[in-house]
């Protein structure tokens, strides 16, 4: 099996209900973070940890987000024409990033699904699962650490970050046992979006996983859990009960880093204003206005 971890997969089949009427016509992918779509920053992301091949799980109507990531001759052009070479490097960005695949869901199972679909792509290697919802900010990469904790102990690696007791229930949760190694963890169990008071800690799973292919039997054989879908969480604590022999165990990486939440209204316009406030071309005036504004506020 190959140890080189090159393929990413990114589920991007969901309907985006949080924000609609936006996503009525547009994949949720597609909205602005500052001044590119969301998607881009995972891509940006995968690309820059060395995973150039990408398979896109996408379902209805994202035919937005394969254009976005293919040629517009047209737009090429006519910036050409006019020597705006600035926005024709914009425009050409997302077309040169990585190989990228597209496979449709068909079903909306569930995220563990979502995975599933990805089996024929894969094939016997281990791969990178990367959610849209969660920006990482260039500056703290978590891959290289997941991928340097595979390389070590094998098995499948998780992304884990200390969250409030009140909010993990949004999230998958570990249990978790310490290892010498500062800042990893070996983790026991998990369960998704657990209800309260039955959280085993307050380390939330969050959207990067590096996982085995023994994921895709284990998802096979997974029952429909949280919400009559299909977890990736559920085939990650069967993996985490399996011994080495057969592609189990779990590792954690706790991120203590800078992460946007883009999964909801208010997280989405929170990490519009953090990222756009830290930017050379908008931050100095929007961080002016913010000030002003906030104290006619209060
Ligand atoms: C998914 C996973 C959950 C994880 C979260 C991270 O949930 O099911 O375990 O903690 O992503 O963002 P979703 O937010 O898609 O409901």
């Amino acid at each position: 099996m190959s140890e080189i971890v090159r393929k990413a997969v990114v589920p991007a089949a969901g309907l985006g209900t949080r924000f609609l009427p936006a996503t009525k016509a547009t994949p949720k992918e597609m909205l602005p973070v500052v001044d590119k779509p969301a998607i881009q920053y995972v891509v940006e992301e995968a690309v820059a940890a060395g995973l150039d091949d990408l398979l896109f799980i996408t379902g209805r109507s994202k035919r937005p987000l394969e254009d976005h990531f293919d040629r517009n001759l047209e737009l090429e052009d006519t910036l050409q024409r006019k020597g705006d070479l600035e926005r024709l490097a914009q425009v050409t960005e997302s077309t040169d990033l990585g190989r990228i695949h597209y496979v449709r869901q068909g079903d909306p199972l569930g995220l563990g699904h979502a995975v599933l679909v990805a089996e024929d792509h894969v094939g016997n290697e281990p791969f990178a699962v990367l959610l849209g919802d969660d920006l990482i900010d260039p500056r703290d990469p978590v891959l290289p650490t997941m991928m340097r904790v595979r390389a070590e102990h094998g098995g499948s690696v998780v992304c884990l970050m200390e969250v409030p007791a009140e909010s993990i229930g949004l999230y998958g949760c570990a249990a978790i046992e310490p290892l010498d190694d500062p800042g990893v963890v070996r983790v026991t169990d998990l369960v998704e979006k657990p209800e309260p008071g039955q959280a085993p800690s307050t380390l939330a799973v969050i959207g990067r996983y590096l996982l085995d292919p023994a994921v895709f039997d284990v998802l096979r054989a997974t029952e429909p859990g949280r919400g009559g879908e299909i977890q990736l969480t559920d085939a990650l604590r069967t993996l985490a009960a399996m011994g080495p022999e057969s592609g189990g165990g779990v590792h954690g990486v706790v991120f203590s880093g800078r992460r946007y939440d883009t999964g909801d209204r208010l997280s989405y316009l929170q990490a519009n204003i953090m990222l756009a406030s830290e930017r050379e071309d908008l931050g100095p005036a929007l961080r002016a206005w913010l000030t002003d504004f906030v104290a006619t506020w209060s």
